[in-house]
């Protein structure tokens, strides 16, 4: 340590008595106590100097230019203390002073003790950079593999739903073999689900799950009998009944299964021939009990059959199979989809002629 850095100085004003008048406040802080209001003895602010006043007025008053008091003060821990005259002024008499307050020993190892504590904390500041330095670099580690770990999720997620659906189409495929309805129907009617459903305020991803779900609408005509399932002519009120079953196959079929997409599907499966005013199978639902994904299924099912052509009958020009959807609107169909459907008619009429380009249902795969 330097040795300047031992000593303390402190300007002050004497009276003619040798007393203290005024003080830095440093001064009255190094020796412990509190600035005094009136004139003061140092004596008689330090214990170690109580009954040597007179010595100090003595000294004090003799001009010698110095007055020096040994002694410790414990709260402080100044060794020493010296009165001084300020350059140009006089001890005797009213005048300046200088103090030097010297540093005891213990007060060195009080500022050494001050010392290492500060190197301590610094070191200890250092460390705890460290550790912060650490902490962060730990905290983006984890962020890292959390990001890693959302995308793996993701991807799984993906993969099981590419999976599903990919199932989904192939059961579609299965369903349309044994069907004696060809020529793209089933994809046709997922795509003109589509159209409708976006019509009638579905989101992106509910028209995904629509186009799927609606692919499986038939799914359960792989459990009715060829002979019934393949006969040419009109049925009998019996073979009818067993073909009305495809609903709940198709809904046995797709029993059990998680998920959004799943559960549309078998809302198509079951209730795809229901009817708006309850006259339908097989539940005879009606009105707003019957899911929105199969009253939408249910008009573009029979529109796609009516332009189609059958053993029994002619394909039905677009107008008139549009017609009759409007004249069924509130009996066999539900109105407001009726709407959505006569408004995304044209569309589907070209979807049939294969000249339909529209944007949005391209996002869709590709399936035939
Ligand atoms: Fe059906
Ligand atoms: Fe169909």
């Amino acid at each position: 340590m330097d040795i300047l850095e031992r000593f303390s100085i402190y300007f002050c004003e004497l009276d003619s008595e040798g007393r203290f008048l005024s003080g830095e406040p440093g001064f009255w802080r190094s020796l412990g106590i509190e600035a005094p209001e009136q004139p003061v003895l140092v004596a008689e602010l330090l214990d170690e100097f109580v009954g040597r006043e007179e010595d100090i007025r003595m000294i004090a008053q003799s001009g010698s230019g110095e007055i020096s008091i040994p002694g410790i003060r414990r709260d402080t821990g100044f060794l020493d203390f010296r009165v001084l005259p300020a350059p140009g002024r006089s001890l005797t008499g009213a005048g300046g002073a200088v103090l030097v307050v010297m540093d005891s020993s213990e007060a060195m190892r009080a500022q050494q003790a001050i010392l290492q504590q500060r190197n301590e904390i610094s070191l200890l500041k250092r460390d705890l950079d460290r550790r912060n330095d650490e902490l962060k670099a730990l905290m983006k580690a984890v962020r890292e593999q959390n990001h890693e770990l959302s995308t793996t999720v993701r991807l799984k997620t993906k993969d099981l739903r590419q999976s599903r659906l990919s199932i989904i189409v192939k059961l579609a495929r299965v369903a349309e073999f044994r069907d004696k309805e060809t020529g793209g129907h089933i994809y046709r009617i997922g795509r003109s689900c589509v159209l409708v459903g976006r019509n009638y305020g579905f989101s992106t991803e509910d028209c995904e799950d629509l186009f799927y779900a609606s692919l499986l609408h038939d799914v359960g005509k792989v459990g009715i009998p060829d002979a019934i399932l393949l006969k040419p002519g009109s049925l009998s009120a019996e073979e009818r009944a067993v073909m009305q079953t495809h609903t709940t196959i198709g809904s046995d079929i797709l029993e059990g299964e998680e998920g959004k997409l799943m559960r549309t599907a078998l809302e198509v499966a079951r209730f795809h021939h229901e009817r708006w005013d309850g006259r339908g199978y097989p539940e005879a639902r009606a009105g707003d009990s019957i899911p929105l994904v199969a009253r939408i299924c249910s008009i573009v099912d029979v529109f796609d059959a009516l332009l189609s052509r059958r053993p029994y009958k002619e394909p039905w020009t677009a107008d008139a199979a549009l017609e009759l959807v409007r004249r069924e609107s509130g009996r066999a169909f539900d109105p407001g989809i009726v709407e959505a459907f006569a408004e995304a008619a044209p569309d589907i009429i070209k979807l049939r002629l294969g000249s339909f380009d529209a944007e949005g249902v391209e996002d869709l795969p590709e399936l035939y």
